[in-house]
């Protein structure tokens, strides 16, 4: 497929290492086949995140040289916060270090134990926020959204009518916010419309709740708008991200992604009663509201990334990238999550590997596999990430889906590192009838896949496979 070639030359190489398959079976075995616990220098391609893997541009590094590490008041804190303000025109803008603490402050701020926070669908750390204050996280996006063969533009989109009933049961008394996911990462990096976040603000008025942005992938989020929802091709992706903004009164931000920077976040909101509640937990845990948790030159980096990232022929080619990847693997077979999303591309590891039960690690086997033979890390977003043990019966329990996530660094990765990774997928395809599974030796209690440790099956048991593919 043609799509649009890198709208930059490169100027500055970091030099990757092909380690022996040796060395890499070695790491394996040392590691667990646990891709979390092997060091990122053993590894060519690394698709494990697209969060603070972007390369930086000159004009970010020179930005740096012009960093103001004044405790207060720094100059850099003013261009940021001119640059969001213009951005988002949210009126308080208060630097992170990263995302979840932009998502602690406001949970902190907001919620109450009991209340419900509803959402397209919650990211692990935005859940996490939530339920540390005793809420609730409920995912409301619409049915497309969970089936990952289901062709719709907007599959982040939110399910109105679901909110609407929440809300009218429970008001504001007990839905004291409601979030979207710009775009939708746990739904796979897809959009959301705008029809879609009017009709979510005209049901938030309806009841007087505000809405809030995950604003992670803004930029993403709004170049699809404007490739794929009627009246919007006309508009700039910077004048729809302002729309998209104007239909919420502040976002959380994790400027890792579409910030095209290393670490770095914000929360950003109108209500001026918001302000002393958020500062107040602000200087406690994470500094002084002119630098969050950064030094003057990192606000300086979010600023000049902020701007570099709404240019349309870098998202063009970024979102392109990423669509590329997953057409040279759709065109070989490989059962993929359709349409393809912003910032990675989904291996649908049941379909990819129909003869291993979920509870032998069809996605995790993938992710070894993808690293053992060709250095190449990706994650498992399935029955390793997800399963669990159900505390009445003590069965195994799994999720719908057993994924392996493709995340895509912003301009880091060329064209010829897409290739072979497709190629590498699709080696491994050709052979799937000749894997097995894989067992957990050791599981923690909470987020297992951190620290999991698994060993390959000598072979699949018979009949192992519980249900059709
Ligand atoms: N919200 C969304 C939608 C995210 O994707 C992430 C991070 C966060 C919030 C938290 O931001 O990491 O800066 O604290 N996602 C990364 C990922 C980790 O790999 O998808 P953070």
């Amino acid at each position: 497929m043609r799509f649009p070639a890198e709208p930059f030359r490169i100027k500055v190489v970091e030099p990757v290492r092909y380690v022996s398959r040796a060395e890499r079976v070695r790491w394996l075995d040392e590691a667990g086949l646990n891709l979390f616990r092997v060091p990122a220098e053993t590894i060519y391609v690394d698709l494990l995140t697209d969060s603070g893997t972007s390369a930086m541009s000159d004009a970010q590094w020179a930005g740096l040289m012009l960093g103001d590490e004044s405790y207060a008041g720094s100059k850099n804190f003013y261009r940021f916060e001119r640059t969001v303000r213009d951005l988002t025109g949210y009126r308080h803008v208060i630097p992170t270090h990263q995302g979840r603490m932009a998502e602690h402050l406001l949970f902190s701020a907001l919620l109450k134990p009991g209340q419900i926070v509803p959402n397209n669908s919650h990211f692990d750390t935005t859940r996490a926020n939530v339920e540390a204050q005793g809420a609730v996280a409920l995912d409301l996006v619409i049915a497309e959204g969970l089936d990952p063969s289901a062709d719709h533009p907007f599959k982040g989109n939110m399910d109105v009518a679901r909110l609407d009933a929440l809300l009218r049961d429970h008001g504001r008394s007990k839905v004291p916010l409601v979030m979207l996911t710009i775009t939708n990462n746990s739904g796979g990096g897809q959009p959301v419309s705008l029809e879609n976040a009017r009709a979510v603000r005209a049901v938030c008025d309806r009841y007087g709740v505000p809405l809030f942005f995950d604003a992670c992938r803004f930029a993403e989020n709004a170049w699809f708008i404007q490739e794929r929802e009627p009246g919007q091709d006309g508009k700039s992706v910077r004048a729809i991200a302002r729309e998209m903004f104007d239909c919420g009164v502040g976002c959380t931000m994790s400027a890792k992604k579409d910030g095209l920077v290393n670490i770095g976040g914000f929360l950003g909101f109108q209500a001026d009663a918001l302000e002393e509640s958020v500062t107040n937990l602000l200087l406690r845990v994470e500094g002084f509201p002119t630098y969050g948790g950064l030094a003057g030159r990192d606000l300086e980096g979010m600023a000049r990334g902020l701007e570099e990232v709404l240019d349309e022929d870098y998202l063009a080619f970024r979102i392109h990238q990423v669509r590329g990847l997953g057409s040279m693997l759709a065109d070989a077979g490989v059962p993929i999550v359709q349409p393809v999303g912003g910032h990675a591309v989904y291996i649908d590891a049941k379909r990819f590997f129909p003869r291993l039960a979920p509870g032998h690690f069809p996605g995790q086997r993938l992710v070894v596999e993808l690293y053992r033979e060709f250095g190449i890390r990706t994650v498992e977003v399935g029955s390793l990430m997800f399963g669990h043990k159900d505390p009445g019966t003590g069965e195994d329990v799994f999720p719908a889906l057993d994924l392996v996530r493709l995340a895509v660094p912003r301009r880091v990765y060329t064209f010829e590192q897409m290739r072979y990774v497709a190629q590498s997928v699709i080696e491994i395809f050709r052979k799937r009838d000749a894997y097995t599974g894989l067992r957990l030796t050791y599981e923690a209690p909470v987020l297992r896949h951190f620290t999991a440790r698994l060993v390959e099956m000598a072979s699949e048991p018979a009949g192992a496979r519980g249900e059709a593919s």
